[in-house]
């Protein structure tokens, strides 16, 4: 069997085991410590904008704090992205919001402006608005903070997947009210698991901090005066996330090699399209997609099961929520009638290798044998 090739899984060094050991060595192996507070520093930093950063257990607690921190309650609609993961969107459920699902724009794959304008004619008052950077790529942040803007609506960005990412030079993770981030084991950097919740109101990250605790109030005795939850990050887990916060630079550039490697590689195959972006952004490049067009000879799935032959995996693109039986009942608002980019993109797209640890010669493997389900030579 070939050497397996995997579409993005952990890349670790060796600074995060520093990190973890001086948390074994402390015993400050609790939730909170040395480490939360080190990684939240490092990456306030990193974004800059005056950024403050809760550390929490997964990117999901985050999406959740952040709808609760704007106060969804029962029947309550919030618009999201529908071309997304599940974790984008279920959070607001929690609460008893509805998700309203919003279809994305051909030059991004991300929420369409003019869809997101039709939305708040249906429905003028959301509570929030959930905006994705799908794959790593930045939505059209301006314009669509521009409509929630003159809604009063606040934007949340889920920068899960495009940490590193920039639009107008601006980091991703600052944008709208708050932000949320992703260190899950494919993420461009991971803590195996975890997240953060991202704001310039400090009062909303102090705020984010006591409710995922338990919402503890200051007294000596256990005193709750409102429901919290369990979703700070641990200091172990911490550890590694400061470890792998000096290498998150190298890993974009790695993968911007992959990508540019795929571009290459399929330059004459008119068939293949990969991810767009817009010339004002400067994605993360967390993975490489491609979408076939309606001529080509070799289908997604085809494709997907090819490189599996080959023990290379891929993955197709997200399902888009308003396609989900699990949201069979939620309305999905459209720019233009007909079937949806986003369907349109799932149906023809799919998610290439894209792990850093791939080398130059992993990667020519990979292309020739797409390159050869098109009938090119190497
Ligand atoms: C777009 C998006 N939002 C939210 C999440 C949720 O993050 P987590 O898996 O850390 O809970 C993920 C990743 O899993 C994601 O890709």
């Amino acid at each position: 069997m070939p050497k397996r090739l995997y579409l993005s899984s952990p890349t670790m060094h060796d600074g995060e085991m520093e990190y973890i050991k001086e948390a074994f060595e402390t015993n400050w192996v609790a939730p909170l410590g040395a480490n939360v507070d080190g990684f939240e520093q490092d990456m306030e930093e990193y974004l800059g904008g005056g950024i403050h950063a809760a550390a929490l257990s997964a990117g999901t607690a985050a999406v959740h704090l952040a709808v609760r921190l704007l106060g969804v309650r029962p029947g309550d609609v919030v618009f999201v992205s529908s071309l997304t993961f599940a974790a984008s969107a279920n959070p607001i459920t929690y609460d008893g919001g509805v998700p309203v699902f919003i279809d994305s724009d051909r030059e991004t794959w991300n929420m369409d402006p003019e869809a997101l304008k039709k939305a708040f004619e249906k429905y003028p008052s959301p509570k929030a608005v959930i905006v994705v950077n799908l794959y790593g790529t930045p939505a059209k942040l301006d314009e669509l903070e521009k409509i929630c803007a003159e809604h009063g609506v606040p934007l949340i960005e889920d920068a899960a997947e495009s940490l590193g990412a920039c639009y107008k030079g601006r980091q991703t993770g600052t944008f709208g009210l708050m932000s949320i981030l992703s260190f899950n084991g494919n993420k461009i950097i991971t803590t195996s698991g975890g997240g953060m919740l991202l704001s310039r109101d400090e009062e909303l990250i102090k705020k984010a901090k006591f409710l995922a605790t338990q919402a503890r109030e200051k007294a000596r005795h256990y005193e709750h005066k409102e429901i919290g939850f369990n979703y700070r990050m641990s200091n172990v887990v911490a550890g590694i996330g400061r470890g792998q916060m000096q290498y998150l630079d190298r890993h974009i550039r790695k993968k911007k090699e992959i990508r540019d490697q795929y571009a290459e590689g399929f330059r004459d195959i008119p068939e293949i399209s990969l991810n767009p972006y817009l010339s004002n952004s400067e994605p993360n490049w967390w993975l490489t997609c491609a979408t076939l067009s309606p001529e080509s000879p070799v289908s997604p799935t085809e494709l997907m099961e090819a490189l599996e032959r080959e023990n290379i995996e891929s993955r197709p693109i997200w399902k888009p929520m308003h396609m989900q039986p699990v949201y069979a009942e939620n309305d999905f608002i459209q720019a233009l009638p007909g079937i949806s980019v986003a369907e349109d993109i799932f149906l023809r797209g799919v998610c290439l290798p894209s792990d850093i640890k791939n080398t130059h010669e992993d990667m020519d493997r990979i292309i020739r044998i797409i390159r050869g389900l098109f009938g090119k030579n190497a």
